[in-house]
Order: structure tokens, then sequence, then C-alpha cells
């Protein structure tokens, strides 16, 4: 017995093998998708628009059938058996769509009867709460403000008490406020042992939140590492020199430094390792004038996730 309780403790909450995606239009939004969710953990799925991240989720939450590989949710086949796979998900989806005429309140409460659940106006009131929708919950949905109706979606999410929480870009076009709010939220489920998986374009939102980074780009999934790991490889930092005089080429004198030239010659870039004790600004900067480079402003800037996409996708190619 105890065997099968180790082997249960190791066995992913999600498992995705083999997945392939092609849209009736011909589209190959997934190419071949392996992925292992573990338990309780919080992971945050990157990747630029287009990229296949909404479409691995319905998948997953069995609103789009694959067209190739199985996914697995806590067990259960999510194409054949269908019903006791979602009970077990809530999805917080990226378009929003309510029932615009109900209350708050009402249309919480009939998500947690779809999934079989029986009435629980306790648990309902605890959710509007914990998402701030309390004093809203006589309000019809569509006299609220779009960040609200946003809540609206994360408390019928939650009205059955999922295990896993899919959360696809919560925090696009949304306040500083309820950004706060979902992380505190997604923290405090975490703590419940809910398992999140949330996708955002927000490198500094994944930062904050996850243990788990899997980056996608063309349906495939490049890397998937721990964040501390990622974080560290990521951690890199521009100093953006913007020219008086544009150049045309790196000049002999900085050719031994990481620089380049960007915006037609008119910004010369440092990439530099914010980690270190001497990121080598004062030294690049006693080069740059000592051949000669005026410059009329200093920016110093994360490296984008576009460009972490960029040296990704290059070097996983
Ligand atoms: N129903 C559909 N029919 C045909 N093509 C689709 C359909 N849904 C999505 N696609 C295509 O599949 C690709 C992946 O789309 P998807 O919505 O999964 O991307 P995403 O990573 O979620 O992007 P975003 O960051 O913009 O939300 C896109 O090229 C999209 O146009
Ligand atoms: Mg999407």
């Amino acid at each position: 017995m105890r065997r099968v309780h180790r082997e249960t403790a190791v066995q992913p909450v999600i498992s995705v093998k083999g997945l392939q995606k092609t849209y009736a239009g011909g589209f190959q939004a997934l190419r071949q998708v392996d992925l292992d969710i573990r338990r309780g953990e919080i992971f945050a799925l990157l990747g630029p628009n287009g990229a296949g991240k909404t479409t691995l989720i319905s998948i997953i939450c069995g609103l789009v059938n694959p067209t190739a590989g199985t996914v697995h949710a806590d067990g259960h086949d999510v194409v054949r058996d269908y019903r006791a796979a979602r009970a077990k998900i809530g999805l917080v989806p990226q378009e929003l769509f309510t029932d615009a005429f109900e209350s708050v309140w009402a249309t919480v409460s009939f998500s947690r009867g779809l999934f079989g659940k029986p009435p629980a106006p306790d648990i309902i009131e605890n959710v509007l709460r914990t998402l701030s929708l309390w004093d809203k919950r006589h309000t019809k949905v569509m006299a609220l403000s779009g960040g609200m109706k946003r809540r609206v979606m994360i408390a019928k999410a939650l009205s059955h008490e999922p295990d896993i929480l899919f959360l696809d870009e919560p925090t696009a076009g949304v306040d500083v406020e309820l950004r706060r709010d979902m992380w505190e939220m997604v923290g405090r489920l975490r703590e419940r042992g809910v398992t999140i998986i949330l996708t955002t374009h927000y490198i500094e939102e994944a930062e904050q939140m996850a243990d788990r980074i899997g980056i996608i780009t063309k349906g495939e999934i490049v890397l998937v590492q721990e964040k501390a790991t990622l974080m560290r490889q990521l951690g890199k930092r521009e100093l953006a020199l913007t020219l008086k005089r544009p150049l045309t080429e790196v000049p002999e004198g900085l050719r031994d430094l990481p620089v380049a030239l960007a915006a037609d010659g008119a910004e010369l870039i440092y990439t530099f390792d914010a980690s270190l004790e001497d990121p080598g600004i004062a030294a690049l900067l006693a080069r740059v004038s000592a051949c000669g480079i005026d410059y009329i402003d200093v920016q110093s800037r994360q490296s984008s996730l576009e460009d972490i996409f960029v040296s990704l996708v290059r070097s996983n190619s």
C-alpha cells in the first residue's frame, strides 16, 4: 500500500503526451507537446501571440479536441472521461463571456451546479469576498466594469472548488489592484494545495508567482524549467546609449565587449549580468568616451521577453 501512495504522490496531476492540434482550416497550432504538471505547483506558460497557449489549455480542459495525443487530468482522460476530468478543473478563459443578465451571486452559484456540486452558500460567499465582489453580489453582471467581470469569471471558475485552476492571461488589461489581489488569491489557493497553470506575457508576473516556467512558441514547448534557474539565465540587463551621431558599425575599440548597434546605429546596446558585483558599466562608459563617441542618454532595462524568446528559439533550433 505504501508503495502505491508514493506513486500517487509523484504522479503528475496533468500529463500531456504527444499532443498535436491542426485546426479545421489546416493550421497546425500544436506540433508535438509533452508536458507534465506537478501536483500543487504554479506553472506559468509563456509565449508570444499565437504560440498555442490557449489551444493547449482548451484541449486540457476538454473544450477543443486534439488531433493526436492524450491528456490526463488527475488520472482521467480528458476526451474519454470528460466529466470526471472537467470536475477537477477550474478555467478562467482569456475571452470574457458571462450571463450578462444574471446577478453576480446567481451566475457564480449556477456555475457550481453545472459541475454537479450541491449548493454551498458559504463557499460562494467566501469566493465572492476573496475577490472583493461581495458588495456587488446583487448587481447584474452587465452592470459591472471590465475588471469586475474578470473577477466574476474567476469566481465562477472557483465555485466548484477545483483542484486544478487554469488562468489564461488573467491580468491582461486589469488594474494594479486586481493584479495584486490575483497574486494573493493564487498564493492562498496554492497553500490549499490547488495546482495553478497560468499564461502571461508579463515576465515579472511569472517571476512573482511561478514555481516552474514553460515557454511555448509556434506550437512547441521549447523549454520547461524551474523559475529560479530560468531567472538566473534571464537575469540579463541592457544598457542603451543613445548616440549623438549614429554609427555604421561597432568601433574597433569596443569589439571585445558584448555590444551591438540598434535603431539604425543610433543606439549602442551593452548587455550585462545584473547579478555580478561589477557589471562593467563604468569601464564601458570610459571606453566609449575613449573611442570619441558622444551620447545624449543612457538607459538601463531588463532584456524583454521578446529578446528572451528570440534567443531561446535560436538556441533550440
Ligand atoms: N478555432 C480556430 N481555428 C483556426 N485556427 C485557430 C483557432 N484558434 C486558434 N487558432 C490559431 O492557432 C494558433 C494558436 O492560437 P492560440 O489562441 O492557441 O494562441 P495563444 O498562444 O493563446 O495566443 P495569445 O497570446 O494571442 O492568446 C494561432 O495561429 C491561431 O490563429
Ligand atoms: Mg491565448
